[in-house]
């Protein structure tokens, strides 16, 4: 017999849900276990939260993979999650694109090895038609240098005559975002206790529900997904209007 989900079926569920993945360090640690085996647990988690978000109905997800503040840490650990990145695109990728899920990534790519970028491109090539689930993974990514990098390419298509400078409004800015192609998150999901962006998608999050679990990354399951669908659903969205 079929368990009934934690959420509501019969109301919406959001479209897009975005999270930020915190709390490997303090999983390891609890343990007696170097922080890699936090990021990797953290990995198994990605993984299965994928195929909830398919399976609840999700349309879109993104996560937060590395942060542009993220090189600030050991140069072993960073080495550590790169090459985890690395093979969990190599892997993982190939199966989630014959399940028909549309990979992207969002962040500055100049900073990743080229091999990295190489995987990155063939995964977003290679599953470009795909119709299912959209998979966003954020590396190197920082909101506010997102922005910058918009308002710079305005800038420069100002200068080039193909846009005057009073064009700005927010759906062209929105065009220069590396998530052009995303709708904004309806919820926002922080694993372990933090409450925090933390740089995440600045302007995408301008309405979007946060929802904050006290639950470690690499403990996050599906029915830990229902909860914070089931807590978006008791909100009531009003985008600055009185709800009347
Ligand atoms: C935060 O935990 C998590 C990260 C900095 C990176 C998230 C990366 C993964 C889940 C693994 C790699 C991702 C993929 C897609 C394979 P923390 O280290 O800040 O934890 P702490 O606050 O407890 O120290």
């Amino acid at each position: 017999m079929a368990v009934a989900p934690a959420f509501d079926d019969q109301q919406p569920v959001p479209n897009h849900v975005a999270i930020i993945m915190d709390g490997n360090g303090r999983w390891a640690r609890a343990r007696g276990l170097p922080r890699i085996a936090g990021h990797k647990q953290g990995a198994e988690a990605v993984r299965s939260t994928v195929r909830s978000c398919k399976d609840i109905g999700i349309s879109y997800l993104t996560i937060y993979a590395f942060s542009s503040e993220n090189w600030k840490r050991p140069a072993s650990e960073v080495d550590d999650l790169m090459g985890l990145l690395r093979l969990y695109i190599r892997r993982e990728i190939a199966s989630l694109g014959r399940e028909g899920v549309r990979i992207r990534f969002i962040g500055n790519r100049s900073r990743l090895d080229s091999d990295i970028n190489r995987l990155i491109v063939e995964a977003e090539e290679n599953t470009k038609d795909n119709t299912g689930l959209n998979f966003t993974v954020a590396i190197n990514y920082g909101g506010r240098q997102e922005i910058l990098d918009a308002v710079r390419a305005f800038a420069d298509d100002v200068r080039a005559g193909s846009h005057a400078p009073e064009d700005i409004s927010e759906p062209l800015l929105e065009s220069y975002l590396q998530s052009q192609e995303l709708p904004d998150p309806d919820l926002i999901i922080r694993t372990s206790g933090e409450q925090r962006i933390s740089n995440f998608l600045l302007w995408q999050s301008a309405y979007t529900e946060f929802v904050f679990t006290s639950i470690l990354w690499p403990d996050f399951k599906h029915e830990h997904l229902e909860q914070a669908v089931q807590e978006y659903q008791r909100r009531e969205r009003r985008y600055g209007g009185s709800g009347d």
